[in-house]
């Protein structure tokens, strides 16, 4: 190794985890949805959380932002325990199904949204450029198609520059294009220093991730990074390396 790289391999900052997780247990409506699970999310990357529809993904990222009761285990947040008051205006949540208001223009869905977090109403047009819908401040929000309304939905979480954002399968039922658009959106985001955790039942959207949990009936079977699954699997496509990590748990 170079001295000059050794060097500067010593001055790397250690990147701490946004989100850690460890021996979480979720049961719902009696079953045991997430029986053990324990994970990081390093701070300052797209964090993809893959799995089929059912595996537990919203479970997890309810437990995340504190509005899941959970049964066991830990989960610190930004260094805090998840759901701790402190964290309410550090972490950005956007649900499944996007929560704004269909009867009121998109100025008007992020002026109401501003005053509940406490944000100066200047941040707004700012906050429209960052998803791409600063012509559609006068827009009514049920004119809007599903991925404009999703967008709005992001653009309200994203008001108060939360350090961390979690989006339930915020670009599920987009168009390619509008996809592809979310994610420059995501990484500019990281770039300046957000982390973010984003759950997708597509297998397509691994790529677009710096890491991967993926999960499967309430379990984690891969903390890791895109070429780390490929490597593993010897499989260049992502859906198919999930298939394989998915024999291999399950022996055959
Ligand atoms: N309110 C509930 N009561 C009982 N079981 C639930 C409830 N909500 C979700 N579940 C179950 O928990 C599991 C995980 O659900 P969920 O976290 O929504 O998965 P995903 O987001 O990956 O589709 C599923 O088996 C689902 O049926
Ligand atoms: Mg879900």
């Amino acid at each position: 190794m170079h001295a000059r790289w050794r060097r500067l391999s010593t001055l790397q900052p250690v990147r701490e985890s946004a989100v850690e997780i460890e021996d979480l247990n979720v049961v719902r409506g009696g079953n045991s949805v997430i029986p053990s699970l324990s994970l990081r999310v390093r701070s300052g990357s797209v964090t993809g959380l893959l799995g089929p529809s059912g595996c537990g993904k919203t479970t997890l990222m309810r437990s995340v932002v504190g509005a899941q009761i959970v049964t066991g285990g830990k989960i610190s947040v930004l260094g805090n325990p998840a759901g701790s008051a402190g964290l309410r205006s550090r972490v950005g949540y956007v649900t499944q199904a996007p929560s704004v208001y269909g009867d009121l223009t998109v100025a008007e869905n992020l002026s109401y949204f501003a005053k509940v977090v406490g944000v100066e109403q200047g941040r707004i047009t700012e906050t429209l450029q960052t998803v791409g819908l600063e012509d559609y401040l006068e827009r009514i929000v049920s004119s809007l198609s599903g991925g404009e309304r999703a967008r709005v939905s992001l653009a309200s979480a994203l008001l108060n520059r939360p350090p961390l954002l979690v989006l339930d399968e915020p670009t599920v039922g987009l168009d390619p294009l509008l996809r592809q658009g979310l994610w420059r959106d995501f990484h500019r985001l990281a770039r300046g220093g957000t982390t973010l955790l984003i759950s997708s039942h597509v297998m397509d959207e691994a790529a677009e991730c710096d890491d991967l949990l993926l999960m499967r009936e309430g379990r984690l079977l891969r903390n890791c990074t895109p070429n780390e699954l490929r490597g593993e699997t010897g499989e260049e496509d992502l859906g198919k390396a999930f298939l394989r990590v998915i024999e291999m748990a399950s022996g055959t």
